[in-house]
């Protein structure tokens, strides 16, 4: 019988409110205690729409709580050089506990160098080789990123237990997919990664509990890829222009067909989106108490 169920919105914005609120907490405890203020350094190279406002976002949150903001806004012409001697400076600057450079960057520009600049202990972003083993290697004291970060701190709101799950993640990129694929081993599920290379992740989709997707392409997973009961995760942020010539935010999953197959999912806006922030200044919480 095919009977639907009741599916569940994952409230992303009330968590993250949740959350925002305890690092706040402890950001004035930190100052009161040491007098240290943690100092967050972001980096955005070029006029890049969306990653304006995603950087005016993180600047916003960080003075919320209570963090020192140093911006750094960059012309689209920065050099490879330039952008290096900026990091070493960052890395040698006692006030900034942590340093983010928005991704991506422009094309001239090699990221890999850059983000590997970072100093380790200053990396909020979790993208250096440092981090990135210290997460393979099941260490839990390096950072994470904070998307990985914010979906997996959702999925255990929700779900009392991982181990055990089939998850399947869509997207592997280094600041996504592939640490959320090993943040999900750690906990113990089945992880399966697919990427445009694959060849199956329809049939791959159907037999995932957990569907994680951030590919960049909106609602490209369909409610009939999606299991009975399935909990999803969405994690793309695509502008659409709808037939009233209204600009809308859309998810790589196509959520009304979601309803009454999944048991629950993020929307797009509201889910993943202010974790993500949050999840930012938890990690430069986190860097501002290890230098205390
Ligand atoms: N671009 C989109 N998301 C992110 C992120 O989490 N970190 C960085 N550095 N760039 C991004």
């Amino acid at each position: 019988m095919n009977t639907s169920i009741e599916t569940q919105l994952i409230d992303g914005k009330a968590f993250a409110e949740k959350m925002t609120k305890e690092v706040a907490a402890q950001v004035a405890e930190l100052q009161q205690t040491t007098g240290v203020t943690p100092g967050l350094a972001v980096i955005l190279v070029g006029n890049d729409p969306a990653s304006e406002v995603y950087v005016r976002n993180k600047t916003k949150q960080t003075h919320k709580v209570g963090m020192r903001s140093f911006m750094h806004l960059l012309p689209e012409t920065t050099t490879q050089q330039e952008l290096l001697t900026l990091i070493q400076r960052l890395n040698n600057d006692p006030d900034i506990h942590g340093i983010l450079v928005q991704l991506p960057l422009p094309k001239h520009l090699d990221s890999d160098p850059i983000i590997q600049a970072i100093l380790p202990e200053k990396d909020v972003d979790g993208l250096t080789a440092y981090n990135a083993g210290k997460l393979t290697l099941g260490h839990t004291d390096g950072f994470i990123p904070c998307t990985p970060l914010g979906c997996l701190l959702l999925l255990q709101q929700e779900l009392s237990n991982l181990r055990g799950l089939n998850a399947l993640v869509i997207g592997a990129s280094n600041l996504m997919g592939k640490p959320m694929a090993q943040l999900l081993l750690n906990q113990g599920c089945t992880v399966t990664i697919a990427h445009i290379d694959t060849r199956n992740t329809e049939e791959l989709a159907r037999q995932a509990d957990i569907l994680i997707v951030a590919t960049g392409c909106k609602e490209l997973v369909k409610g009939s890829w999606v299991k009975k009961g399935a909990v999803i995760i969405d994690v793309g942020i695509n502008r659409i222009t709808t037939e009233e010539n209204k600009v809308k935010l859309v998810g790589d999953v196509a959520f009304h067909e979601t309803l009454g197959i999944a048991s629950k999912i993020t929307p797009v806006p509201g889910g993943v989106g202010p974790v993500t922030i949050s999840c930012l200044l938890y990690n430069a919480l986190s860097a501002a108490k290890k230098k205390k």
